[in-house]
């Protein structure tokens, strides 16, 4: 497996593992996908003939960078891919200067919070009706250590 910058022809496949993570009310729509592939850091997780098994996507302003969306083909799961994904989206948030990241995760996702905690991550607030009427989000920071990026 791999990680390499999403590519256009990646949209059939994210938006076919979005349709198996999400609901239809709640999946970004396959003109987001497009526009994030091209303006966003989009990063997916592949197998060598390029099936795609995971993605995740973020963009950074100044110092702040954010995470958008993370998602691991539900045949694939539990493997370490998203963990991946997450520390490769952080590697590139930092070198556009990101010193801190920003992500909003669904409270009804508790499998993503712990993904994200692992990781660093530190709940601040409670983000009421985030996901629509009902759903709730938790707004995570994380602080990089950007001394560690400066000697990659
Ligand atoms: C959340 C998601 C991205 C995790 O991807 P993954 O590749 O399975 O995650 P990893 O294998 O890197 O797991 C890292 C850690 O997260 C936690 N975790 C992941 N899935 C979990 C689960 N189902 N239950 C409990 N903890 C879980 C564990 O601590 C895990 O470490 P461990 O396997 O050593 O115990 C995946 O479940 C997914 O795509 N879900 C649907 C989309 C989604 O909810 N995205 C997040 C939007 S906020």
């Amino acid at each position: 497996m791999k990680i390499r910058n999403a590519q256009p022809w990646d949209l059939a496949q994210i938006v076919q593992i979005e349709g198996l993570c999400f609901p239809e009310e709640t999946a970004f729509p396959p003109r987001m996908f497009s526009y994030l592939i091209r303006y966003a850091v989009s990063l997916v997780a592949c197998e060598p003939d390029k099936k795609v098994l995971g993605f995740i996507m973020g963009y950074n302003s100044g110092k702040a960078g954010a995470v958008y969306t993370l998602d691991v083909h539900p045949g694939y799961r539990r493997k370490g891919i998203g963990s991946r994904l997450l520390a490769s989206l952080e590697e590139r948030l930092a070198l556009l200067g990101a010193q801190a990241i920003r992500l909003e995760a669904a409270l009804d996702r508790p499998e993503a919070v712990e993904l994200y905690r692992k990781a660093g991550y530190q709940e601040r607030e409670l983000v009421r009706n985030y996901y629509g009427r009902g759903n709730h989000a938790v707004r995570m920071w994380k602080n990089l250590d950007v001394s560690v990026c400066l000697t990659m």
